[in-house]
């Protein structure tokens, strides 16, 4: 398998039952950097010196409350979504590959605990990349896809008389999205949901004609829990991000989504913890707000929108 490259000196790295290990044949010492399996089934490719922080990427609190507060349902339109989609531009790249065993290759870029990823290991690629720059999150992502039998050196089970897709072999991996420690035009496709887009990295990464499924809050987003928390709400800037992937990507859908909610107070916490935002509302506003609910539940709607794009390859 020609995927994963070493973190440190982007030599050629092979995945292992224990231990990662690459080649050594970029490193100028010509030594091979180990990366050890944790118990979990995860592998942490996040150097130190590729740290900004002591722990980066979402904390073990706030991946608990997204966590609750996914399970119990509130995006899962947004979720069903974004699998009809990646399953319907699967299907078409099987249908169309020259190489009919040829493996399908995904990365789901800043996945957290996995909610949006662990649906999209049924849509129908092989091998699903699950990386985010967060321990916690990864270690959650890990245990999940363990207990569901998805590990990369689990056995995946083909049950041909199921309904249900083979799901994918997951490979859950702490690691930066600027550092990506996978090959030149190794992966078919990159989803980010809520996290990190970056043009040039992605760009890279990506085969000829590689896709990229972005979702992002559409303007509107939980917009009743943003008046009560701020004197002026500012609308999201859905597109800006747009011009700066155009040079090498061009926009071939955007969908939307919205679903109306009705939350507990243990709901809105979860969704103020998760939500970046909420944490630069004023503590007054904050305890208000949820006082509120505590005796009535709180009506917001939750507003999305989804943009598949392709990367355009530039005739040398
Ligand atoms: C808003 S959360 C979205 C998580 C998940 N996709 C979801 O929607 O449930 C953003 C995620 O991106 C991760 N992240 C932030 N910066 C990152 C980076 N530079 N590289 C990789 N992941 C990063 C965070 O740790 C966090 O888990």
């Amino acid at each position: 398998m020609r995927l994963f490259i070493c973190p440190l000196c982007q030599s050629p790295m092979q995945p292992a039952a224990v231990t990662w290990r690459c080649d050594g044949s970029l490193n100028p010492k010509q030594t091979a950097h180990p990366f050890d399996v944790a118990r979990q089934g995860y592998v942490n490719l996040l150097p130190v010196q590729q740290k900004k922080s002591k722990a980066p990427g979402d904390s073990q609190q706030s991946i608990e409350a997204r966590n609750r507060f996914l399970t119990a349902g509130h995006y899962q339109p947004l979720q069903t979504l974004i699998c009809q989609k990646m399953a319907a531009l699967l299907t078409a790249k099987k249908a169309n590959l020259e190489q009919k065993d040829k493996l399908i290759n995904w990365l789901d870029i800043g996945c957290g605990e996995g909610y949006y990823t662990q649906a999209m290991a049924q849509t129908g690629m092989d091998v699903l990349i699950a990386a985010d720059i967060s321990k916690p999150a990864v270690v959650e992502l890990a245990k999940t896809s363990k207990a569901l039998g998805r590990l990369w050196y689990q056995e995946v089970k083909d049950d041909s008389a199921s309904e249900i897709m083979k799901a994918a072999a997951i490979y859950p991996l702490v690691t930066s999205a600027a550092h990506l420690p996978l090959h030149a035009h190794s992966v078919d496709g990159i989803s980010s949901i809520f996290s990190p887009i970056l043009p040039a990295a992605f760009n890279e990464v990506l085969t000829d004609e590689g896709y990229l499924i972005i979702a992002k809050p559409d303007i509107g987003h939980l917009a009743t829990m943003r008046e009560a928390l701020f004197d002026d709400v500012r609308e999201h800037d859905s597109d800006k991000f747009l011009d700066e992937l155009a040079p090498y990507f061009q926009l071939l859908e955007t969908h939307r989504v919205s679903t109306k909610l009705r939350l507990s107070a243990e709901d809105l916490a979860d969704l103020m913890t998760m939500t970046p935002y909420a944490y630069r509302a004023r503590s007054e506003k904050r305890q208000a707000l949820l006082a509120e609910v505590e005796t009535k539940p709180f009506a917001t709607e939750a507003k999305f929108v989804i943009y598949i794009l392709q990367k355009t390859v530039v005739s040398s």
